[in-house]
C-alpha cells in the first residue's frame, strides 16, 4: 500500500464510483484494507453516524442492562429505576477500568477495581476513602453519557451530541417496512461472533441481490431470485436505503417448505408477502425481513480487515408460545445457516482478493443497485472528512 494512500486524488478517484451503474465501478480495494483509510472512516462515519447497539427489549426490566463496544469504545446501555435507558461509556472516570462485563440486572455499577460505584444512571454515588482528596466532587462525576435514539425498538448511540435526530432521514425505509411493526416484534435469539473481513465486506453481502441466484443456487434460495430485485431510489441524505426481491410465490421462507413456518407478522400487506425485504442503515445495521422472520445484523466494526457482529431475530408477537417453535425456528435457522455459510466463505475470500496487488475496481451488474446507494452515501462523507482533516492540518501548519 503506498504510504501516502491518503491525497486528493485519491478521493477524486471516488467518482468512478458515483453515477448510475451502468458506468460505476466498485471502491478502491485499499478502503477494504488500508488501516490509514480505516482511521479516516471513523471520523469520517463512526464519529458521527448512528450507530446501532442493540434492541430496546434487551434491557426491558429496571436495572437490566448490556455492554457492547464500537471502534474501540466500550459501551454501557441500562434501563434506570426511572425507566429510561441510557448509553454509557463503560470506562471507569477514576483509572479506567470498564465497570461492566457481559449483560445482565444490577442495582448498580460497581467498579472491581477501586469499588467506585456508579447508578444505573451513570453518577458516580460512592467513592471509598477520596475523603482526603482536594476538591473531589462525586457529583460531578458521571459515565460520559451518549446520545441516543430507539427507531423501532433498536437502539442506535451517536458519538457526536449535536447530531440530527436518526428517525427523520430513515421515513423511506421506515414506511417500507412498516408492517412488520419491528417496535413490537419479538427477539427470539442473538448469537455473536468474530470475523476476518472489513465491515463493508459483509454490509455489502447483505445488499446484495446479484449473487442469490448464484451462489445460493438449489431449493433453499431459488424462489428469491436475482431478476426480481429492485432498488427504491434513496438520496444521499437519508440514513438508509433497501432492496426488494419479489419471491415466486408468497410468504416465502428460507427452510425446505420454502414457505413461511412461524406466524405471519399481522400487519403486512400482500405486497410485503409477496417479496423479502433487505433495509440497510449504514454502518452498523442491516435487516433481512420474510414473512414470518426478520433477521438483523449489527455490525462493528474492530479493525481496517476483522469485525464483530451480533445476529438476532425477530418475530411476530406470541409467536414463541408456540410450543413447537423451536423445532419451527430450527427449521429455518438449518437452512439459513447453509445459506449464511455460503455467505461467509465468500466474504472471507473476498477480504484476501481484495488485499492483492491484482485486486482492480470492479464494475456493476444492474442486480447491485443498493452497492451503488451504499457509494452514494459513503463518498460524500469521506470527501468531508477528508476536507476536515485537511483545514485541521491547514491551522495547524498557520498557527
Ligand atoms: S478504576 Fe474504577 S475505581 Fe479505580
Ligand atoms: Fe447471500
Amino acid at each position: 500500500m503506498p504510504a501516502n494512500l491518503l491525497t486528493d486524488a485519491f478521493f477524486d478517484s471516488f467518482d468512478s464510483s458515483l453515477g448510475g451503474l451502468d458506468t460505476a465501478e466498485t471502491l478502491p480495494p485499499a478502503c477494504y484494507t488500508d488501516p490509514a483509510f480505516y482511521e479516516l472512516e471513523k471520523e469520517a462515519l463512526f464519529d458521527r453516524e448512528w450507530l446501532c447497539v442493540g434492541r430496546e427489549d434487551w434491557v426491558k426490566e429496571p436495572g437490566d442492562f448490556f455492554t457492547t463496544h464500537i471502534v474501540g469504545e466500550p459501551l454501557l446501555v441500562a434501563r434506570a429505576r426511572d425507566g429510561v435507558v441510557r448509553a454509557m461509556s463503560s470506562v471507569c472516570q477514576h483509572r479506567a477500568m470498564l465497570v461492566a462485563e457481559g449483560k445482565g440486572n444490577a442495582r448498580g455499577f460497581v467498579c472491581p477495581y477501586h469499588h467506585w460505584v456508579y447508578g444505573l444512571d451513570g453518577r458516580l454515588v460512592n467513592a471509598p476513602a477520596m475523603d482526603r482528596t482536594c476538591g473531589f466532587d462525586k457529583k460531578k462525576i458521571r459515565l460520559p453519557e451518549l446520545k441516543l435514539e430507539n427507531w423501532l425498538g433498536f437502539l442506535f448511540v451517536n458519538f457526536d451530541p449535536n447530531a440530527a435526530p436518526l428517525a427523520p432521514r430513515l421515513a423511506k425505509v421506515a414506511e417500507a417496512i412498516a408492517g412488520y411493526d419491528l417496535a413490537k416484534a419479538e427477539s427470539a435469539q442473538t448469537m455473536t461472533g468474530q470475523f476476518a473481513w472489513n465491515w463493508k465486506v459483509m454490509f455489502e453481502n447483505n445488499n446484495d441481490g446479484y449473487h442469490a441466484s448464484k451462489l445460493h443456487a438449489g431449493p433453499l434460495h431459488d424462489f428469491v431470485p436475482s431478476e426480481l430485485a429492485t432498488f427504491p431510489p434513496s438520496d444521499p441524505t437519508d440514513a438508509g436505503f433497501l432492496r426488494f426481491n419479489a419471491t415466486l410465490h408468497p410468504d416465502a421462507s428460507f427452510n425446505p417448505t420454502q414457505r413461511a413456518v412461524l406466524p405471519v407478522f399481522p400487519k403486512l400487506t400482500q405486497e410485503d408477502r409477496g417479496r423479502m425485504t433487505f433495509a440497510n442503515v449504514p454502518p452498523t445495521l442491516s435487516l433481512v425481513l420474510s414473512s414470518d422472520l426478520v433477521i438483523y445484523l449489527i455490525l462493528r466494526a474492530t479493525g481496517p480487515e476483522t469485525m464483530e457482529q451480533d445476529t438476532g431475530l425477530l418475530v411476530a408477537p406470541g409467536a414463541m408460545a408456540d410450543p413447537a417453535f423451536p423445532h419451527r425456528l430450527e427449521m429455518i435457522m438449518t437452512s439459513a445457516g447453509k445459506i449464511i455459510a455460503q455467505d461467509m466463505h465468500v466474504d472471507s475470500l473476498v477480504q484476501v482478493g481484495l488485499r492483492s496487488r491484482f485486486a482492480t475496481r470492479g464494475r456493476y451488474s444492474w442486480q447491485e443497485g443498493a452497492q451503488g446507494q451504499f457509494n452514494h452515501w459513503l463518498t460524500p462523507r469521506y470527501r468531508a472528512a477528508w476536507a476536515a482533516r485537511k483545514a485541521r492540518t491547514a491551522v495547524k501548519e498557520t498557527a
